[in-house]
């Protein structure tokens, strides 16, 4: 009987992780997401990068046990885009530039650059006011920390906030910002070293932030949300054959009135499969009053032909070889 009740277990366990019915994982779109141990994922603002054979996922930390005169980023890694290990806080930070009481670390994002095999982080470094402005820079030998504070500064000379990230197919990486005295999105290649933003692609006039861009099938999409401090609204987009522009004019990414369904961007990542690319809008539905309880809304996009569409959030899965989603 003992026998007979082992023998059933390692069928059962067999069946659970053979390839053709092992259960599909499912993002769920405004869900608690948990880590691996079981905790609610902190990586808010954030931004996804792949590095060998894995994705690792970095953000604003907001555990309310944090120690409320630092700044924490966090770092998570997967293999399938669901389920994530947590690699810790990767960068811990201490008021570099004595901005004061509830300075701002916000929209971390990471560059590894292949050249002199650092990892670039780059955040959005403020006062309380937001009137710093800059660009704050850290980096680190390996890819999931620690990370060292280099310096801040305002790339092309210009007040930064929000900021997003930039991959494009060959390479190269881009530093998307909102300049507010310009009332516009700049696109700045980063230098060699990834350490300055050293040349302007293209200035964007239209006040938004929360940029994002990916360039899908010869055609670059930039997406942002207007400026309703952390309350949703009809996140747009609009799109160019160039960096350099000229850029179309910006459309809502879903029905206005929907409001981007509570969220705000903040990466659109792409996934070449075998049968398809697929480009997922990654954004935060913050809860500003509990920040470390924010939310996040990740959906695979209609994208075609200069065309950009976020369906209604709900449950979906995707399969990485092949780049098919399927909504559940
Ligand atoms: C909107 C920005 O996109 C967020 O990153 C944050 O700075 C909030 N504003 C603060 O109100």
């Amino acid at each position: 009987m003992k026998k007979l009740g082992f023998v059933l277990g390692i069928l059962v366990l067999l069946a659970c992780t053979h390839p053709l019915v092992a259960r599909v994982r499912v993002i769920r779109p405004g869900n608690v997401w948990l880590d691996s141990s079981g905790q609610q994922i902190q990586a808010h603002g954030g931004g996804v990068i792949r590095w060998h054979g894995r994705y690792y996922w970095f953000g604003e930390d907001r555990t309310r046990t944090n120690d409320p005169e630092k700044r924490y980023v966090a770092c998570y890694f997967s293999k399938d885009l669901v389920r994530w290990n947590s690699c810790g806080q990767v960068f811990v930070l201490s008021d570099p530039e004595h901005l004061g009481k509830n300075w701002v670390l916000e929209r971390p994002k990471v560059f590894p650059n292949r050249r002199t095999g650092k990892f670039v982080l780059y955040f959005h470094l403020d006062d309380a006011k937001y009137q710093f402005a800059r660009v704050g820079v850290a980096v680190s030998n390996r890819i999931d920390g620690p990370y060292t504070y280099v310096h801040s500064f305002r790339p092309l000379g210009q007040e930064s906030r929000d900021i997003g990230q930039f991959i494009d197919d060959d390479g190269s990486a881009y530093l998307i910002f909102e300049a507010r005295p310009t009332r516009g999105f700049f696109i700045g290649r980063l230098s060699d070293d990834y350490l300055e933003v050293s040349e302007k692609m293209s200035f964007i006039h239209a006040p938004l932030e929360g940029g994002a861009l990916v360039h899908d099938k010869g055609i670059y999409y930039v997406v942002g949300s207007h400026m309703t401090g952390w309350a949703p609204n009809s996140n747009v987009y609009a799109t160019s054959n160039t960096l350099i522009g000229p850029w179309t004019e910006f459309k809502d990414v879903a029905p206005p009135e929907a409001k981007t369904y509570g969220a705000q961007s903040t990466m659109l990542l792409k996934v070449e499969g075998t049968k398809q690319t697929t480009v997922i809008f990654m954004a935060d539905i913050w809860k500003p009053k509990t920040l470390w309880d924010s939310r996040y809304l990740w959906m695979p996009v209609e994208i075609e032909d200069g065309k950009l569409h976020l369906p209604a959030p709900q449950p979906w899965s995707i399969n990485l070889k092949t780049g098919v989603t399927k909504l559940k």
